[in-house]
């Protein structure tokens, strides 16, 4: 039997194994339950105990040699294999583009926008996208009755109990939180998105930015408001841009104005955007109402505030002579990536 075992142990050396098929065959012919070096140890329990002293050393190292072969045959495969698909690649290819985000217009604007007002020594202020009655109505002295709780333009959500809690319409409801927290003098703007329940079009959305401006302190009056917010259109569209204010209402602000600039997309002439008007309206604003600042505990007899809210879209179609308020928010990268040199 020990013959048998040397003459085999030449045999396996003596195997050549070149792929994976090979490998296969080595494995089954000499390592498998059913294969030669399997019979051998099925041999190897008849033979007498002496016998199996020299014969089982010499089984065993058959064995190990066999696995041995086996392992670095496979290896040696497997590099083989390996280094045949480096061989295909092409180092000299271009590499593929790296395509770089742009930011949206919305933001790009949104951030001049703070950037003008922090100039001038506004800070910025935040509070919650859904708010209850109370900061978004009721504190800035909407009558009970007021339309614009109406189920049509005021997006509510489901609440148990009595406290109405809704999508905020406009962040004027962070003027109040800053002033029940604040004492004057306050100076803040609140860029953010608001919602109301509109039939989307080229002029109008479900949702939109609006930024949001307070100052309160002694003696503020309505020539600070005006000139702020020269500065403001100034900064943002350049000096020959003109302006004008027309009485308005809102329930927050007494006396209450809105005020126009030149339409920029058709420069005066007359435009859809500005339904031909030539003018375009880019806010509301006014003296906050004595009836608001005694809300948030500020004394009316004492100090006096101007506010005003400026949508951030129709900003943004006329600095961008962008003509559909629904671009903004289709994230189709053919528009967004228009806005890259405007970083
Ligand atoms: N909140 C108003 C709106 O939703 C905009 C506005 C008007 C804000 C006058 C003000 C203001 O602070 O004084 O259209």
């Amino acid at each position: 039997m020990e013959e048998k075992i040397k003459s085999l142990l030449e045999e396996i050396k003596g195997f050549s194994i070149n792929n994976a098929d090979e490998a296969e065959k080595f494995r089954l012919k000499y390592l498998s339950k059913k294969g030669i070096i399997a019979s051998l140890f099925e041999e190897f329990k008849a033979l007498s105990p002496e016998q199996r002293k020299s014969t089982g050393k010499l089984l065993n190292e058959l064995k190990q040699a066999t696995e041995l072969k086996l392992d670095e045959a496979k290896e040696g495969i497997s590099t083989q294999s390996k280094a045949s698909t480096d061989s295909l690649l092409d180092l000299s290819l271009p590499a593929d583009p790296l395509t770089i985000g742009t930011r949206h217009p919305i933001s790009i604007v949104k951030k001049q926008m703070n950037d003008i007002f922090t100039r001038i020594g506004f800070v910025v202020s935040d509070g919650p996208e859904i708010e209850d009655d109370w900061h978004n109505f009721g504190a800035l002295n909407f009558p009970a009755d007021h339309p614009a709780r109406d189920m049509q333009d005021t997006f509510f959500i489901e609440s148990k109990g009595d406290e109405k809690w809704l999508l905020r319409t406009h962040t004027s409801s962070v003027q109040i939180r800053v002033m029940e927290t604040q004492e004057p003098p306050i100076r803040i703007i609140a860029p953010g998105r608001v919602y109301r329940n509109e039939t989307i079009s080229a002029r109008a959305h479900c949702q939109f930015h609006m930024v949001e401006g307070l100052y309160v302190d002694e003696n503020v009056s309505f020539a600070d408001l005006k000139q702020t917010l020269y500065y403001f259109v100034k900064e943002m569209f350049g000096e020959n841009i003109e302006i004008r204010f027309r009485p308005s209402f809102f329930p927050f602000t007494e006396p209450s104005a809105e005020m126009d600039i030149t339409c920029l997309v058709c420069g005066g002439e007359g435009c859809p955007v500005c339904k031909h008007s030539g003018w375009v309206e880019i806010l509301g604003c006014g003296m906050v109402h004595p009836n608001v600042l005694e809300n948030c505990k500020i004394d009316s007899t004492r100090y006096t505030g101007f506010a005003f809210g400026i949508g951030v879209e129709r900003i943004t179609m006329l600095k961008f002579r962008v003509n559909d308020l629904r671009l903004f928010f289709e994230n189709d990268m053919r528009f967004l990536s228009q806005f890259k040199q405007a970083l």
